[in-house]
């Protein structure tokens, strides 16, 4: 009896400090395995004379009981233990301030597009675009500039290879435009140009919206008409002011360069104007007859003017950015601003 109990107090003793269940297992072993300690001596039961058998196997099975009682409520422990491990590994803090998604907006290229398109639209223009990989042939030789020109020098044009180029204007979509279609026509094309330069004012990538107007009553008056109601619609000023001068450009006959009133100092000279009080924002002009021949438009029935804005320059003057390369170094504290 003396036995039994010290090895009772021993099994509750050893399983006290286990905190791991392959231990627990060896330890189960130990008493009430196949050769256990537990075991022998109900084994040994035989042994004894029959008149203390039933004693000694009621109190092995009383301890045999209290080993499998005390494993039990070790087992139960350790999965309380690894349950609360577990929790406290996953906690959730519910009162963390959160990270906050920010709220996204409109890139002040795509907001400015946005915003010649509504103008145009509203004065009946169509919205077209096509390829910015374009052949020379309809970046340059469709539009009067032949090969070996001295006016292919004027673009510093990104050659692909030897008859590709990554377009220098959108001007070649006056020629893909009025391929499919018959006069009247009235359209725009905005898209992304390319030029091999970059400073303050240049970037290597840039947008131009262009515009072409082709029927048979089309005259220059009406293009100084639609671009002077265009610039004062997008710069929401009734009494902005423009002018036109001379150009050369050799799609088109008569070229002009139209300039508009400083829209920064209202004419009275800074930085942005250069003191002049102007600001030249787009290339103009009727379409020229060997760009019309070729397309099949006899030049006696169709006029057709033509005009080309670069989109980052309105949007520099309409917001105040001094750098055009602001627009495209995706700084988020530069962006965040147009939202
Ligand atoms: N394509 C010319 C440029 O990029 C602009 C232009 C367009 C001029 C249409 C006249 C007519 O400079």
């Amino acid at each position: 009896m003396q036995d039994l109990q010290s090895i009772l107090d021993g099994a509750v003793s050893a399983l006290s400090s286990i905190d791991n269940p392959a231990l627990l297992e060896e330890v189960k072993a130990r008493y009430l395995g196949k050769s256990g300690l537990l075991t022998e001596r109900l084994k040994a039961l035989g042994k004894l004379s029959p008149e203390a058998r039933p004693a000694a196997g009621a109190e092995i099975n009383r301890v045999k009981l209290a080993v499998e009682a005390a494993l039990q409520a070790r087992r139960d422990h350790i999965a309380a233990q690894q349950l609360e491990r577990q929790l406290s590994a996953q906690a959730l803090d519910v009162t963390l301030p959160g990270r906050g998604a920010g709220n996204g907006g409109l890139h002040p290229v795509t907001r400015t597009l946005a915003r010649i398109r509504e103008v145009f639209h509203s004065l009946g223009f169509d919205v077209a675009d096509g390829p910015e990989i374009e052949t020379d042939a309809y970046n340059f030789t469709a539009l009067n500039i032949p090969e070996n020109h001295p006016a292919r020098a004027m673009h510093d044009t990104f050659y692909l290879d030897a008859t590709h180029v990554l377009r220098t204007h959108t001007s070649p979509m006056q020629v893909r435009y009025l391929e499919s279609r018959k006069p009247p026509v009235k359209v725009i094309v905005p898209g992304r140009v390319y030029r091999c330069d970059s400073d303050m004012t240049h970037t290597p990538m840039f947008h131009q919206v262009e515009g072409l107007w082709v029927d048979e009553a089309v005259t220059f008056s009406g293009l100084k008409g639609v671009l002077i109601d265009f610039m004062r619609r997008f710069f929401e000023q009734d009494q902005l002011k423009a002018r036109f001068r001379p150009s050369f450009f050799p799609f088109t006959e008569p070229s002009a360069e139209m300039d508009i009133g400083c829209v920064i100092c209202e004419g009275q000279g800074c930085r942005v104007c250069s003191h002049t009080g102007w600001l030249e924002v787009l290339g103009c002009g009727m379409v020229h007859p060997n760009v019309f021949a070729p397309l099949g438009i006899d030049s006696e029935r169709h006029v057709g003017f033509a005009f080309g804005m670069g989109v980052e320059r309105l949007a520099m003057l309409r917001y105040g950015v001094n750098d055009l390369r602001l627009f495209f170094d995706n700084d988020l504290r530069f962006l965040e601003q147009f939202r």
